[in-house]
């Protein structure tokens, strides 16, 4: 974490879990809990049916509520999709895009992740783009080349204004919800790398100010290890995200410093 430059976010991604009604039982453990965090933005993402209750339960806390996918057209032929506009007309103020869930069950590719963010941006939503290697990737040697790869394709056509609101994840694919977590170091490095491409592409001023969070099994346990490595500027977490005590913890990890 950098707080001179950059805030750092917690963001639970809730995937395809919890009806409204956990979603209130676990709004309730966590609300009276939520005071105390200082400085850490808290994001929870959550099925887009669900955004409009949410944004109801968390109404008077900094909870800010997010999308876990958009298209990126502004309306048309394409169903079941959710426009950026119906995001934030419902009031999601972030939304996920190019999870690597997305990216291997619904054709999302490094264009499509450019064009929604182009879309969010637009909309006045912050993008939490996600990239990361596979395990044949890692072990191949080509984490760097792959990271660099999406981390431009993903913000290109971007002005120095809309990077700087773009939060990038680092999640490896080999420990998303497989309980293997890249070390602090190794994900530290990856980090790095992705504020060294942005900041080849925009300059330091912005690349300083981008917030770059980890996400692969972070939990209550390793959470602030992983926070501890300068260029990790929160997390994007799953698992640990549903559980209101789990999730507590790593925020107030986030505020530890
Ligand atoms: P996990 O998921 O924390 O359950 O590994 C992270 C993610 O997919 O964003």
């Amino acid at each position: 974490m950098n707080l001179k430059y950059r805030k750092t976010i917690i963001a639970g991604n809730w995937k395809m879990n919890k009806t409204i009604t956990e979603a209130k039982t676990f709004a309730d453990a966590i609300k009276p809990q939520l005071g105390r965090h200082k400085w850490c933005e808290v994001v929870l993402c959550v099925p887009g049916v669900n955004i409009p209750g949410m944004v109801r339960l968390f109404k008077d806390t900094r909870v800010a509520i997010g999308g876990e996918t958009c298209h990126y057209e502004a309306s048309g032929a394409f169903t079941g999709e959710v426009t950026v506009e119906m995001l934030k007309d419902v009031g999601a103020k972030y939304v996920i895009i190019g999870h690597s869930e997305r990216r291997q069950y619904y054709n999302e590719t490094d264009f499509t992740v450019n064009k929604k963010v182009h879309a969010a941006l637009e909309a006045g939503l912050r993008p939490i783009v996600c990239v990361g290697e596979s395990l044949e990737q890692r072990e191949l040697g080509v984490t760097e080349e792959l990271i660099s790869y999406q981390v431009k394709v993903a913000l290109a056509g971007l002005s120095d204004t809309q990077v700087r609101r773009v939060v990038v994840a680092y999640e490896p694919i080999w420990a998303i919800g497989t309980g293997k977590t890249a070390t602090a170091e190794q994900a530290g490095a990856v980090c790095t790398h992705i504020r060294t491409i942005i900041r080849k592409q925009y300059g330091a001023r912005v690349a300083r100010a981008v917030t770059i969070q980890y996400g692969g099994s972070m939990n209550a346990k390793n959470a602030a290890e992983l926070l501890a490595q300068p260029d990790i500027d929160g997390g994007l977490i799953g698992g640990a995200s549903l559980k209101p005590d789990d999730f507590m913890a790593i925020i107030n990890a986030a505020n530890q410093e």
